[in-house]
């Protein structure tokens, strides 16, 4: 099975300059009135995990080609990316993968968009999404770095069932040594996310929420996406989140609180007696795309506007003709502009996609 290679059939845009962009400095919004706010840049497609409903073993076996090292964005072409990104009203960097802790030196690249600050001259908020299996290792120099938090993804305590889960030999101790590593390191609050999906880990639900229960960390359940191609979605999968948050309180009160920013993904809630709050994001039951401000670059330089998009647009070709940033900041800002998608209040027959990103290529 060879790398799935994006085309861009619809991507008419070109490096050509694009009319209605506002002036350097000032913010965009799509066609939906929805501004620029947060990247999310994956750094590498590849990951020490096959989860099974990310990058089942069938798909990414042995045979399964990633992309080369050449095909990377460079540190420095990801720095002028986000830079750009920041001018255009960016306040938030995320860093996904595949497995981000996996690209050589990460901490050099998070060092060098630390340094980044928005036209109002506030520090830039920097984060990252692992899966907490070099966390331990890594934690301490990230932080150095000038990382803000992390958000680690652990499905089930179980080990037998983690196992089963990310179909690797890592056990879910090693994932919480890295979550406490983390915390004392300074990059905190520690986010963890629980995938669930029904039929194999809902009695998870229950044993998670004891065990983050008052620890500091914000636990949160995410319903299982139909994201990709190759996970076998059914709708009969997924667990919404109003049966998690039912669940939860059969043991414990729980409060409904605001968000704490317009936009915020997760919906929280705190528990009655001030042990602290969770979350539960409802991609599938309760679509959150009216305030989706959220733009993703893919490891080898595309753009996309949405996480179930089947097409990105390519920066890569201008990066490396050397185009200036303001070429680049027409092109970015245009594609922003131009934007339409609200694929997960669509979702359904209507509106099928054959060809989504996977989640390993595009991170979260
Ligand atoms: P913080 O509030 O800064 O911690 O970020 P976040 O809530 O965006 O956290 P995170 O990046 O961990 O996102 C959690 C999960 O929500 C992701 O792994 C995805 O599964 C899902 N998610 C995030 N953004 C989107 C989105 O734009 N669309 C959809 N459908 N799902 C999303
Ligand atoms: N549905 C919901 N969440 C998913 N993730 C990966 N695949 C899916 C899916 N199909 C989650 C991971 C991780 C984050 C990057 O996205 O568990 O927390
Ligand atoms: Fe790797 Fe995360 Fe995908 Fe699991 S969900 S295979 S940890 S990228
Ligand atoms: Fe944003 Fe697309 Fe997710 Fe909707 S489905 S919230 S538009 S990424």
């Amino acid at each position: 099975m060879s790398t799935v290679i994006f085309h861009d059939p619809q991507d008419d845009l070109g490096g050509k300059p694009v009319t209605g962009l506002p002036e350097a400095g000032m913010p965009v919004q799509d066609r939906r009135n929805r501004p620029l706010r947060d990247l999310r840049i994956s750094v590498t497609d590849r990951c020490n995990f096959r989860c099974t409903y990310c990058m089942p073993r069938e798909v990414f076996g042995k045979d399964h080609v990633f992309l080369p090292h050449s095909a990377l964005l460079t540190f420095e072409e990801i720095a002028q990316v986000a830079r750009i990104a920041v001018s255009l009203g960016v306040e938030k960097i995320r860093l996904t993968g595949g497995e981000p802790l996996l690209r050589k030196q990460i901490e050099v690249l998070v060092g060098m968009l630390a340094q980044l600050r928005t036209p109002q001259d506030k520090p830039v908020e920097l984060t990252l999404t692992t899966n907490g299996t070099l966390l331990a290792r890594k934690a301490q120099a990230l932080a150095d770095a000038g990382l803000s938090r992390v958000t680690v993804s652990l499905d089930a305590l179980d080990e037998a069932l983690f196992q089963r889960m990310s179909d690797s030999d890592v056990t879910a101790a090693t994932v919480l040594a890295g979550i406490d590593a983390a915390a004392r390191a300074g990059l905190a609050p520690v986010k963890v996310n629980m995938v669930v999906r029904k039929g194999m880990n809902e009695h998870e639900i229950l044993p998670m929420a004891r065990h983050f229960r008052g620890s500091g960390h914000i636990l949160r359940f995410i319903e299982f996406m139909d994201v990709g191609n190759t996970n076998g979605w059914r709708m009969d999968e997924v667990m919404t989140g109003a049966q998690i948050i039912e669940q939860i309180a059969t043991e414990f009160a729980l409060q409904p609180v605001q968000p704490r920013y317009r936009g915020e993904v997760a919906a929280r809630w705190t528990y009655a007696d001030g042990a602290g709050e969770i979350g539960v994001i409802t991609s599938v039951s309760q679509p959150f795309c009216g305030n989706c401000t959220r733009l993703r670059v893919s490891p080898e330089g595309r753009l996309f506007t949405c996480l179930f998009a089947d097409h990105g647009h390519d920066l890569r070709g201008l990066l490396r003709t050397g185009a200036s940033d303001e070429v680049l900041r027409q092109r970015m800002g245009g594609i922003w502009t131009q934007r339409d998608d609200h694929y997960s209040e669509q979702r359904g027959e209507a509106h099928r996609r054959e060809h989504k990103i996977e989640m390993s290529y595009i991170g979260g």
